[in-house]
């Protein structure tokens, strides 16, 4: 490649951090796999151990606040026992922050990793919370159409092949009922580490703009906002009740 276009080739964190290493390397591989549906995680304790850190230790306190950012619909409000899915639960922090939140729904985390939603289960049998775990991909979710009051994504859309997040916000659409809501929490474009932790994978900086990928899916009264000053962001959505 001509020394010109190598210069605009842009530097991602994950090659900053691991690029050089071939050990580094290595240990990225065993965490994750970088399938076909996404970059799925392998080392569930160890991402309990980032994730931590990146949260200064407040993980619950900041997944209460991005559960909290769900708006209390007249769906939500009169059906407080219906299903909120968490798309790409990972090892359940918005689920159970979920849980804490709306304790009479019944919320089903779904993710393709084997290992992450076996924590999630024996984290939720630890805590003696009746939360349902299961093995699954975003693109074709295992819930009937119309069975869900609000779906979540936790900082899942982005691990999704950028093709692939117009086919993984249809099945959202597809399975609220009509004036159920979206929770999207991404790390914020705009925050000091939310911005360098976007940059973290190539695909991510192909600028994943969830305003837009909502508006594009159907969603309407698109709002946002931050969880975190400087790491999180959150955006949510209706689908209308006419749909
Ligand atoms: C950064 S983790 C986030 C986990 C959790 N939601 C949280 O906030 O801690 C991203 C998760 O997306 C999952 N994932 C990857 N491909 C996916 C797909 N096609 N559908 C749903 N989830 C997927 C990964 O396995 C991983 O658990």
């Amino acid at each position: 490649m001509p020394g010109g276009s190598q210069s605009q080739r842009p530097v991602y964190l994950r090659d900053m951090m691991f690029g050089k290493s071939e050990g580094a390397r290595g240990m990225l591989e065993k965490m994750v796999d970088q399938g076909e549906t996404g970059d799925t995680f392998r080392a569930a304790r160890l991402y309990d151990v980032l994730s931590g850190t990146l949260t200064l230790g407040r993980r619950d306190q900041v997944f209460d606040r991005a559960a909290a950012a769900l708006p209390s619909t007249p769906l939500l409000s009169a059906t407080p026992s219906g299903l909120i899915v968490d798309v790409g639960c990972g090892t359940g922090a918005l689920s159970f922050a979920l849980a804490r939140r709306f304790p009479d729904a019944g919320v089903l985390g779904i993710d393709p990793s084997a290992e992450m939603v076996g924590r999630a289960r024996s984290q939720a049998a630890k805590k003696g919370i009746d939360l349902s775990f299961e093995t699954g991909t975003a693109q074709s979710l295992a819930v009937d159409d119309e069975a869900a009051v609000a779906v979540c994504f936790s900082l899942s859309l982005h691990h999704l092949p950028a093709a692939d997040r117009p086919a993984a916000l249809g099945e959202a659409v597809r399975v609220l009922r009509p004036g159920g809501s979206i929770l999207v929490v991404e790390f914020d474009p705009v925050g000091r580490i939310g911005s360098a932790m976007s940059m973290h994978d190539g695909d991510i900086a192909e600028k994943l703009s969830v305003t837009e990928a909502l508006g594009d899916a159907g969603f309407r009264s698109v709002e946002q906002g931050r969880v975190t000053n400087r790491l999180l962001g959150w955006w949510t959505g209706r689908k209308l009740a006419c749909d």
